[in-house]
């Protein structure tokens, strides 16, 4: 294909002034020598030899077109023949695994597709079916398809708010969607802290690998100690890693500094775990309402407290759920303040994601 070659420091100039005429053809740049660059030409371009080129030359070279763009362009070609309803129209990665879900449609081709997405995406180590989340500890149903080096671990590492997490898709629950929720938590920590005047203890007792407490962490003198937990063992063994990394280079003291594997429920009658949190963070989407009786004696007894969590409720409950969010607090000998129930988003056409939070002053 002909080629206008130009010096390298010109291209720019040539590119616009061909852009410009219409001569410059679909493919991309290519590099002549060391010191020229070739701009791909069209059929209009006037001829080698026309003063526009002001003696640059014409060579002939390959065309650099552009790899394809989409992984279904990998698939093999009679696959490609098949209706686009045929493939998944999303996937999510978790560091370098890459996870989607397979229906009727596109469960014959799973080898086919998870190939295709290796091929088009460098950084994805291992490709998986996901058939939905299971259990108490919200695990997805993982299943390896193709991994670009033999190995099937789902473990992993993603970046939050500039930290390292340590996750594993298959083993224990981590959601970056919900970053921002985290960001916003830190945020109404500070301004507690800031409140109280003194560094707090928070307890994140559904804390799967911990990652409520990536911010909170690299704050010094936000956290006077923190108290995490999960009933995962799974989770409790990334959250240990990732706590372990997130406090290296913090010199604070944290006490206390307790991570255990235990059903929060039963926190209340462990005493190096009751009457100690300023903070309690309760993410149990589908049974946290139910699961707040057990958790208020986890509050330090006297002074002020924050409440905070997610719930999936149903919508024609949200009307009622501040007044029951403040008559548990009563129950418990606490006095509400500020108490809200937002709506964050639709979790299914009846039911809806919601945060909640209340201080409360147990004097
Ligand atoms: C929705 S996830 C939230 C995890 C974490 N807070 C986050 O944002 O990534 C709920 C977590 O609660 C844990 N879990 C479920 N039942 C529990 C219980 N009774 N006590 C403690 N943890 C529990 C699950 O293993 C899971 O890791």
């Amino acid at each position: 294909m002909r080629h206008l070659s130009v010096p390298s420091e010109q291209t720019q100039a040539w590119l616009q002034r061909c852009k410009a005429n219409g001569w410059l053809a679909q493919s991309g740049v290519v590099e002549v020598d060391e010191r020229h660059r070739g701009l791909p030409l069209n059929e209009a371009a006037p001829a080698e030899g026309d003063d526009c080129w002001e003696g640059f030359l014409h060579v002939e070279i390959e065309p650099r077109t552009r790899g394809p763009t989409h992984w279904t362009h990998h698939l093999p070609a009679p696959l490609q023949a098949l209706p686009e309803s045929t493939w998944p129209s999303s996937y999510e990665t978790q560091g370098d695994v890459l996870i989607f879900k397979l229906d009727e449609a596109s469960e014959p081709h799973a080898h086919a597709i998870a190939e295709a997405m290796l091929k088009q995406m460098p950084n994805v180590r291992i490709v998986c079916a996901d058939a939905g989340v299971k259990g108490d500890f919200r695990v997805r149903d993982l299943t390896p398809l193709l991994s670009r080096d033999g190995s099937t671990v789902s473990a992993t590492r993603v970046r939050e708010h500039d930290q390292v997490v340590d996750v594993d898709p298959g083993e224990a629950y981590y959601s970056a969607r919900l970053a921002q929720q985290r960001k916003n938590t830190y945020d109404e920590v500070q301004a507690f802290q800031q409140h109280l005047g003194r560094p707090v203890v928070v307890a994140d007792p559904y804390a799967g690998v911990g990652p409520a407490f990536v911010l909170m962490l690299k704050h010094t003198g936000l956290l006077q100690g923190y108290l995490a937990g999960d009933l995962n063992p799974k989770a409790v063994d990334l959250m240990r890693k990732n706590i372990a990394r997130w406090t290296r280079k913090n010199s604070t003291n944290f006490n206390p500094s307790t991570v255990v594997c235990k059903d929060a429920r039963a926190w209340k009658n462990e005493p190096e775990l009751s009457g100690r949190a300023d903070v309690i963070l309760v993410n149990l989407p589908h049974d946290s309402f139910e699961h707040l009786p057990d958790l208020f004696p986890l509050f330090v007894p006297q002074g002020e407290g924050l409440l905070r969590g997610w719930a999936i409720i149903e919508r024609t409950s949200l009307d009622g759920r501040v007044e029951q969010l403040e008559s548990l607090v009563r129950a418990a000998g606490g006095t509400p303040h500020d108490a809200h129930v937002l709506e964050i988003k639709d979790f299914s056409t009846t039911r809806c994601f919601v945060l909640f939070q209340t201080l409360i002053a147990w004097d």
